[in-house]
């Protein structure tokens, strides 16, 4: 007899249910207060200059791209901010389109839009990245840039991607807002397309409230990024050719805080990792679900478990049973395709003028509807996400396991 469910009125496997989520903020401590108000006492909160200025936001440029493992890294206002300076700076722009996936957060699309070139979407695979086989279907004379979007701390098919953008003259612009630290194979994600956008947003695995990041290789194409985040000016930089810019420079508060969060990357992904593994190991041979596929195992930054029902109905009853027990689960943006909001579906934008869908240097023609990713929606509808903590304890990890075989004993 499989244990009654706490849905069903047994006892659930948690009394106090757990908490996942905003894993670099739940490891603020001293460190940031100190380096907060270093800020402060100094009056000096602009990253350029001030009556004594600190240089936290260059210092945390410095490290990140270290860390990361590229050239240049330029701090920005939010990983939507990172995006745009980083499409900005690719000069991928009207009549342009970007291959992005079906299932991602809206500032992915969203972005590309901004920039005023077309987002297309593309399928999803089993690792919840961008199926490559699908995005070679998608490639037309338009295309400039594919985005992979490295959801929830897991890598892409890299080695795929930058092949089919090699062969087809394309750039790659990473999104990683979720995937700080993440690896493919060896290398940093962020480190392996012409550019890297990460997030430095609340729920992410860093974390200064709002905050964001461009990293490359290319001296180019820092450059053309810099100016675009500051006026079209690069301080410091004699000569060049000024453009008008935007404003999505980092302030000294925000680059305080980035800074001592990243120098705790490498110690939160292994706090992640270390319930991430056993939890995992603890539910890999459960019958009835698929577990997520990880283009590449070591390489995955522990944010959260997610496997897969045979169908959806299945999902949403495991679901309902796994939140009675007091584990933290759910669907990645409803399970909805990014194509689903309005303001993509429907071609909002501001103005009437209608750009990029409706820009006379817009040769092609899109429209978006539900369905035109059918792969995408199926599985993500399917896909149950079980939300990770760095503070979570083996006993919470043995706790989620505990609750998934209940579960799974009950339904499957
Ligand atoms: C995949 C993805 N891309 C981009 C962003 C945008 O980041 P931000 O909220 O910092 O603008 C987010 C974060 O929320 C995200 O999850």
């Amino acid at each position: 007899m499989p244990e009654k469910l706490a849905i069903e009125g047994g006892k659930p496997v948690r009394e106090k249910p757990l908490r996942g989520g905003w894993p670099g903020a739940m490891m603020i401590g001293e460190e940031e207060k100190k380096a907060v108000l270093e800020v402060l006492e100094n009056k000096s909160l602009f990253r350029y200059y001030g009556p004594n200025p600190k240089y936290k936001v260059a210092q945390f440029e410095k490290e990140f791209a270290e860390f990361i493992g590229t050239r240049y890294a330029l701090a920005v206002t939010s990983g939507t901010a990172a995006l745009n300076v980083g499409i900005a700076a690719l000069e991928v722009g009207p009549g342009d389109e970007v291959i992005v996936p079906a299932i991602t957060f809206i500032a992915s699309a969203g972005a590309v839009a901004c920039q005023r070139a077309v987002p297309i979407f593309a399928e999803i695979d089993y690792s919840l990245g961008l199926d490559p086989e699908d995005v070679e279907k998608k490639i037309t004379e338009r295309t400039k840039a594919i985005m992979p979007v490295h959801l929830q701390g897991v890598p892409c098919r890299m080695d795929e991607l930058m092949e089919i953008a090699e062969k087809h003259g394309l750039k790659v612009i990473e999104d990683c807002a979720q995937a700080a630290g993440a690896k493919y194979k060896g290398r940093r994600v962020g480190s392996i397309g012409d550019v890297g956008a990460f997030s430095l947003q609340l729920n992410k695995l860093i974390t200064c409230g709002d905050g964001g990041v461009v990293t490359t290789d290319d001296e180019e194409i820092y450059e053309k990024a810099v100016r675009y985040h500051d006026h079209g000016f690069f301080r410091g930089k004699e000569g060049g050719e000024p453009f008008v810019g935007q404003v999505y420079r980092m302030n000294e508060l925000s680059g305080a805080v980035a800074l001592e969060q990243l120098r705790k990357l490498d110690k939160i992904i292994s706090l992640l990792r270390r319930v991430y593994d056993r939890v995992i190991d603890g539910i890999k041979d459960v019958d009835g679900i698929k577990l997520r596929e990880t283009p590449d195992a070591d390489g995955v930054a522990g944010v959260s478990v997610c496997f897969f029902t045979e169908d959806i109905e299945t999902a949403d009853k495991f679901i309902a049973a796994l939140r009675a027990e007091g584990i933290p689960a759910g669907r990645l943006y409803g399970g909805k395709p990014v194509y689903s909001l309005p303001q993509i579906l429907h071609q909002r934008t501001l103005n009437k003028a209608g750009c990029p869908w409706r820009c006379p240097l817009y040769k092609g023609k899109v429209e978006y509807r539900m369905g035109m990713c059918p792969k995408a929606e199926d599985i993500a509808m399917r896909a149950i996400f079980i939300y990770l903590s760095p503070l979570y304890t083996l006993q919470d990890a043995d706790d989620i396991i505990h609750a998934v075989r209940k579960v799974a004993e009950n339904l499957l």
